[in-house]
């Protein structure tokens, strides 16, 4: 039996990974994992639930038995259409607060697996290539510096019509950075095997294309 292929895409916040993964896997005809969604979905219910953040039983218990479905570009959580819902600063940060608790990431790994459709998968995260699909063909890191980061997440706040600041996005994404990196349970670190994409001064086409040739060359 041959395994579906899944390419593995982990990076830190505002990296640009959900756009050249979802790209990639558009290309390639692959389906697509957006894990930190998942992670956000938690989030947004446990919020509703009044369920402490730091309560990591509760909140595996909650994450066990959340109803979640991806159709068509939308977001459902029991139903209801959640896709902007779960975008906002404040989930994400609680989303990288609960995903500490080693119950939530356990009870979120089944549901992990269960993207990986033939033909292919393009998943992204914080532990796809270390943890979640070990075995991916491709492991890429992709990154791009703090201010980077920050400038794009304040470009795309302000095209919606949303108020920011720079600073503060700055600040907020260094603390995620900070936390997403040295939690003791799947760490975001570069694993084993894995080649790290530098987007600074990569245009989004530039990451897309360089991605699909290294799949190439592997899968050749
Ligand atoms: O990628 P994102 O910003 O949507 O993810 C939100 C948070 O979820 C992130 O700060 C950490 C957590 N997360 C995780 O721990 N593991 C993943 N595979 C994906 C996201």
């Amino acid at each position: 039996m041959t395994l579906v292929p899944v390419i593995a895409i982990d990076g830190p916040t505002a990296s640009g990974k959900g756009t050249v993964a979802s790209l990639v896997a558009e290309q390639l005809g692959f389906h697509y994992l957006d894990s930190g969604a998942l992670y956000r979905l938690v989030a947004l219910a446990s919020e509703k639930e009044g369920i402490d953040v730091k309560n990591g039983p509760e909140l595996g218990v909650l994450a066990e038995k959340l109803s979640i479905s991806f159709e068509k570009g939308q977001i459902l959580l029991n139903g209801a259409d959640v896709t902007e819902a779960i975008r906002s600063e404040a989930i994400g940060l609680r989303a990288s607060t609960l995903a500490t608790h080693p119950e939530v990431r356990r009870a979120l790994v089944g549901l992990q697996h269960a993207f990986r459709k033939a033909p292919g998968l393009v998943a992204d995260g914080r532990d796809m290539a270390s943890v979640i699909f070990p075995d991916a063909i491709v492991k890429v890191f992709l990154t791009a510096t703090a201010e980077a980061r920050a400038e794009r997440r304040y470009k795309q706040l302000i095209a919606k019509g949303i108020s920011a600041k720079l600073e503060d996005l700055l600040r907020d994404l260094q603390e995620r950075d900070a936390r997403d990196s040295s939690r003791g349970t799947a760490p975001l670190l570069i694993a084993e095997g894995a080649q790290v994409l530098e987007t600074s001064d990569l245009s989004v086409d530039q990451a897309v294309k360089t991605v699909l040739d290294w799949y190439r060359s592997k899968a050749a």
